[in-house]
């Protein structure tokens, strides 16, 4: 069994061999940009050996933020024809290329236990100052552009801006979307990963046909939202803007920034009263509603767990400890993706069933926070389990713990890194 300090040292050789000066690779060859929710929490992990490049991975990023406040999922800074879809397919058409479409706004905690742990406080307080009016204006965007009639929970427009890009939660909305008209393309991912653990073609010509239509409109986001044939309000992605949003306001307070500190507040508190519409109490945890059709989405996935990190009330968080502790009797690592027992579930491929750490970093975040210490804990120790079997992949099958995707995986460094530190600072 390895030691805390060697499993340290390993996830900091992974961090370092991805890191490309001012931003990360999430891993080398299937991902070879810098990806905006991956950025974010790697941060984290740097956060405990080099605070300076922390707080750079998250300004990299935040600078090629967009003039309407969106921050794009990715950064084209280098040509990489081993990537599909390219800028080319994209067309957004920036000197540093972007993607056109967003990703879960993880930003804003992220600072908040940066800043809170920083050892250099005027480094911390410097950068602070510079990120905070630029992160809310992210999640003001978001609240403009992708909750158009103000319902307090924002919609997705496509299954890659909610990082869970071929959950089963998807199925039923995306059989809207069209393939005709796509044309022929090759995909890049699966010459890099199993195409076993990965999307199927299908799903890859209706990822590529909205990101076509929304390129015809321009990239204007006063039309997206409305014109997009998936708009999906997910309870996991809400939970990570609403705890961006309660942390940011945390942050604003620390700098006597109140107008921000107030409206990050409201944001926080209007979004976690209306996630009780989402509350299913057959399945015991929260699902995702099709906007589109306004009815919930009958799959129960971790994006209803998630919700665990927003702050939600006590006794939402302890059903939720119950309703993993039942996923739990189905696999023998906990998070699973997609519940063991559900016909879809698919234990390698992608977010139809494996284990992903940082998600699991999230929950036990979130349930720690609400009481649920035990199931927290119990989850964390699953990571580092999986770490010990399989190494720093991608994401993990949690029936056998078989690493899946890419490898030397950056975010699940950064979130050993986050979680072995963390317990060495409670001890
Ligand atoms: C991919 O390329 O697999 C990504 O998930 C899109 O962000």
């Amino acid at each position: 069994m390895a030691t805390t300090h060697d499993m340290i040292d390993r996830a900091q050789g992974v961090m370092r061999r991805n890191d490309r000066g001012h931003y990360t690779v999430p891993t080398h060859g299937l991902y070879p940009f810098q990806w905006n929710w991956d950025s974010a929490l790697s941060a984290l992990g740097f956060s405990h050996f080099d605070e300076a490049r922390a707080w750079i991975e998250i300004e990299t990023l935040f600078a090629h933020q967009w003039d309407d406040g969106m921050v794009p999922h990715i950064i084209f800074h280098e040509r990489d024809e081993g990537y599909y879809p390219g800028p080319d397919v994209w067309g957004t058409k920036f000197a540093v290329p972007t993607t056109g479409i967003t990703q879960p706004p993880v930003a804003g905690f992220a600072a908040l236990r940066m800043f809170e742990r920083a050892k250099d406080r005027a480094l911390a307080e410097n950068h602070v100052r510079a990120l905070l009016p630029r992160i809310h204006a992210w999640h003001r965007w978001f609240f403009d552009s992708r909750d158009p009639r103000g319902t307090g929970l924002v919609a997705v427009i496509h299954p890659w801006e909610t990082g869970r890009d071929n959950s089963v939660d998807w199925d039923a909305a995306f059989e809207r979307v069209p393939t005709e008209g796509v044309g022929t393309f090759t995909r890049r991912d699966t010459q890099h990963a199993n195409p076993s653990h990965r999307p199927t073609d299908e799903q890859y010509k209706r990822y590529i046909w909205l990101v076509q239509h929304f390129r015809s409109l321009g990239w204007d986001n006063t039309k997206l939202h409305d014109a997009s044939p998936f708009q999906v309000v997910d309870p996991g992605f809400n939970a990570i803007l609403l705890r961006s949003c309660a942390d940011l306001a945390e942050l604003a307070d620390a700098l006597g920034e109140a107008e921000i500190a107030a409206q990050s507040r409201a944001f926080a508190a209007k979004g976690i009263d209306a996630l009780e519409t989402l509350w299913s109490t057959p399945h015991g945890q929260y699902l995702c509603l099709d906007r589109t059709t306004g009815q919930l989405i009958d799959s129960p996935s971790i994006g209803g767990i998630l919700t665990a990190f927003a702050g939600i009330p006590a006794q939402r968080c302890a059903a939720l400890a119950t309703r993993i502790d039942t996923l739990g009797k189905a696999c023998e690592y906990l998070v699973p993706s997609h519940d063991p027992t559900h016909p879809a579930f698919d234990s390698l491929r992608y977010w139809r069933g494996p284990v992903w750490l940082i998600v699991n970093y999230m929950i036990s975040d979130g349930l720690e926070r609400a009481g649920q210490g035990v199931m927290a804990d119990r989850i964390k120790a699953d990571c580092l389990r999986l770490i010990e079997r399989s190494g720093f992949a991608e994401y993990y099958d949690p029936l056998t713990a078989e690493g899946c995707g890419g490898d030397a995986f950056t975010w699940t460094a950064a979130m050993v890194i986050e979680i072995l530190n963390s317990q060495k600072m409670a001890a």
